[in-house]
This record gives structure tokens, C-alpha cells and sequence, in this order.
């Protein structure tokens, strides 16, 4: 079974590329010292947010990369990074001596984490690798080593290479896109996971199903990434109501640690104005991004509806459900209901007389380029009004 079918020669192409190392199970984050050694790493920054020192994670993997080296932990990062941190936590890594960075995190943490190797390799402007212009740098590549471990099932950001990293001059939550992001070896131990209380399952997970989920709706031809973004979709449908029950069950939370890196995995297609204007709200008023995309999913879904019944149908049937756009835009807005998220994007924050500034913030993001409608200013305004 296929979502798109593609019958001219010129739509049969496409650039593929799919993750990296990653050691996958519960208890696996005891394989970190030789992991480090393997990576001649004795001199680690741990780059976190702050919110994660609240929990005993960051101890647990410091005192776990202390077995083989000098590791220094640094948590400074915002929920929503910024520049500034990034430069604050480079400057962290060359005091310290580092060797390489440990990305330690939710989406908060990894993307500061791999943002920071990025410059402490490479020095000068951070914004020089921001999409459109990371395109015409491509060439530089940073050889400081980036071990990932997330500790949210959610973001996926442990397997792609890039970095969303807000420029509060703009202010914009800006793409940094570099291929030597890629974290080296990932550690995705679903163990990490159990401590993270059920409204923030629920919001990651839901990110996690939004990557799935748009990036399956990407109309580009990528069989392989189709694949495993509509698996992905289906597990996040069958597993995040069990692991935002019941945050102990280790089964649950590895089938969602899976599927939050199959929807990075998938969205080397790209993503689409879920993205685009979750980026915008979040820049603007701070929410929280699964959250913010899981607001707008079934908004976004009806507005792309024209462009993508065919594929949405046949998801639908996959999983087993009526062969139809509106079997699965009723079973996504059950799920929403079912792990507690708020149906308005005003419940975020968000307000009405900022919509245009939204919508011309989203337009240039590196995400409204995929989505499977074209867009425009009009019709993210048209978006953000059925959502509210
Ligand atoms: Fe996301």
C-alpha cells in the first residue's frame, strides 16, 4: 500500500537520508561511558534546560558520564532556546575544555545542545545557519561530537540536524539546519521517560504524531518515509492514551519513543503549517509546541483537506478504520479529547488582533514551503480563525 501515487517521471525522485546510531531500550543509558570512550569524549558538556534539574536526570547521566571522564553540566536552556543560550553554552564548552556535547532533553535541550556543538566548532554567527541562509553554508561542518538523549517521546530532534532556536530580536523560532547536528549515537532509553507527568506525555506525544502525521501529508515522492510515518501515526493513536494513563508502563512509553523517532525520521519530507504557525505562537506567546501543534492538527488537517483525501483515506484504512478523510479527522479529534487537549488556540494565548502578524510571521517558516496546499498570508489567517 502506498499514501501517494506518482505517475510522471519527474515527481519519481527525491533526496533521502535516514538516522543515525541509536541504542534503543530501557536501561540502555548504562552504555554511556563506553559510548564516550568510543567517541573519545573525556571532557563531555551537558547541555539541559532548566526545568529537567527539577527531575534527577541530569545527576543520573552526569554520574554516568563521570565513569569515564570529566563531564561538566550545563543547564541553562529555556523551554523555547535561545540565541543568547546558545552562545551562553558555548561559551561554557571552551572554559570547560570540552570534547564533545551530550544533548540531554526534551526538544528544549537537544536542540540547545546540538546548536552549541554547532558553534563551538565553528564559531562567528549562529544565524548564518538559519534557513534560508544555512543553504549556502552546508559546506562548513563541525566536528564536535553530539551523543543525544532525550528524555521526552516527543520531538524526535535526537535523530535529525537541526535546531529550533528563537532569535529574540525578531523575534522567530528560527531552523538552524546543519548535517553535523546529527548526534553521533543516540541513546533512547524509554526508562528516562517514565517520570514525565501526563499533561507533558500528552503534549509531546502529540508533537510526536504531528511530525507523523504532516509529514505523511508532504506530497513528495518517499515511499520510505511514508512507511514509517504511517506506522508512526498508528502508534501514537494506540500507545500515547496508555502511557498518559499509566506513565510506568514501559511498554507504552517505548512503542511512543519509537514513534517519536519514525516522525523525524519521516519528515526529512518536510512539515507543514501545523509547524509553520506553531512556531509563530510559540515565538509570540510562548506555548508549548506539541501542545500548540495538537491545538491546531484537526484545523490544519480541514484546511489541507482538498490536497490530501487520498492519502488520509488511505492512512484511515491502515489503521482500520472507515476508508475516509473524516473516519480519521473524527479518530484524531477523539484522541485530542481522550489525553486532555484544549480544542482553541485562544486557550493558548493566543489573540485575535495578532492573527496577521502570525500569519506573516509563519509564511517565511522553513516548514510553510511542504505543506501540501499552498499558503499564504490569507489562509493562515483563515487557519488561526477556525481554531479560535
Ligand atoms: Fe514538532
Amino acid at each position: 500500500m502506498t499514501f501517494w501515487h506518482f505517475d510522471k517521471i519527474d515527481d519519481l525522485k527525491g533526496d533521502w537520508l535516514f538516522p543515525t546510531e541509536t541504542r534503543f531500550g530501557a536501561g540502555r543509558i548504562k552504555e554511556l561511558p563506553s559510548i564516550l570512550a568510543s567517541l573519545n569524549m573525556s571532557r563531555p558538556l551537558i547541555v539541559t534546560d532548566r526545568g529537567l534539574t527539577a527531575t534527577p536526570l541530569p545527576e543520573l547521566v552526569r554520574s554516568t558520564a563521570a565513569q569515564t571522564g570529566t563531564p561538566l553540566l550545563w543547564a541553562e536552556a529555556d523551554q523555547n532556546p535561545t540565541g543568547s543560550q546558545v552562545v551562553a553554552g558555548t561559551k561554557a564548552f571552551h572554559d570547560h575544555h570540552a570534547d564533545g556535547v551530550i544533548a540531554l532533553g526534551g526538544g528544549s535541550g537537544l536542540d540547545c545542545g546540538k546548536a552549541v556543538a554547532l558553534l563551538a566548532g565553528l564559531g562567528g554567527d549562529l544565524w548564518r545557519f538559519a534557513y534560508p541562509r544555512s543553504l549556502e553554508v552546508q559546506a562548513e561542518r563541525s566536528p564536535v561530537p553530539i551523543v543525544a538523549i532525550p528524555t521526552t517521546a516527543g520531538t524526535g530532534a535526537e535523530v535529525e540536524a537541526s535546531s529550533i532556536i528563537t532569535n529574540e530580536e525578531i523575534p522567530v523560532k528560527a531552523g538552524i539546519v546543519n548535517l553535523s547536528m546529527m548526534p553521533k549515537v543516540v541513546i533512547a532509553d524509554p526508562e528516562l521517560t517514565v517520570g514525565l507527568p501526563a499533561n507533558l506525555t500528552a503534549w509531546t506525544g502529540m508533537d510526536a504524531l504531528s511530525h507523523n502525521l504532516e509529514a505523511l501529508v508532504v506530497r513528495q515522492f518517499h515511499p520510505m518515509a511514508d512507511a514509517i510515518g504511517a506506522v508512526g501515526v498508528k502508534m501514537c493513536h494506540d500507545w500515547l492514551p496508555v502511557a498518559v494513563a499509566n506513565g510506568r508502563d514501559l511498554t507504552a512509553r517505548s512503542y511512543m519513543m519509537a514513534a517519536a523517532i519514525m516522525g523525524a525520521t519521516s519528515f526529512v519530507k518536510g512539515l507543514g503549517a501545523m509547524h509553520a504557525l506553531s512556531h509563530a505562537i510559540g515565538a509570540l506567546v510562548g506555548s508549548q509546541h506539541g501542545l500548540t501543534n495538537a491545538v491546531l492538527m484537526p484545523y490544519v488537517l480541514e484546511f489541507n483537506r482538498p490536497a490530501i483525501e487520498q492519502p488520509v483515506a488511505s492512512l484511515a484504512a491502515y489503521m482500520k478504520l472507515e476508508p475516509s478523510f473524516d473516519a480519521y479527522l473524527a479518530h484524531v479529534k477523539a484522541l485530542s479529547r481522550t489525553v486532555g487537549i484544549p480544542t482553541r488556540i485562544t486557550d493558548l494565548g493566543v489573540k485575535r488582533q495578532d492573527f496577521e502578524r502570525l500569519a506573516a510571521m509563519a509564511l517565511p517558516d522553513f516548514n510553510a514551503g511542504t505543506n501540501p496546499r499552498k499558503l499564504d498570508v490569507p489562509s493562515l489567517v483563515s487557519i488561526l480563525q477556525a481554531a479560535s
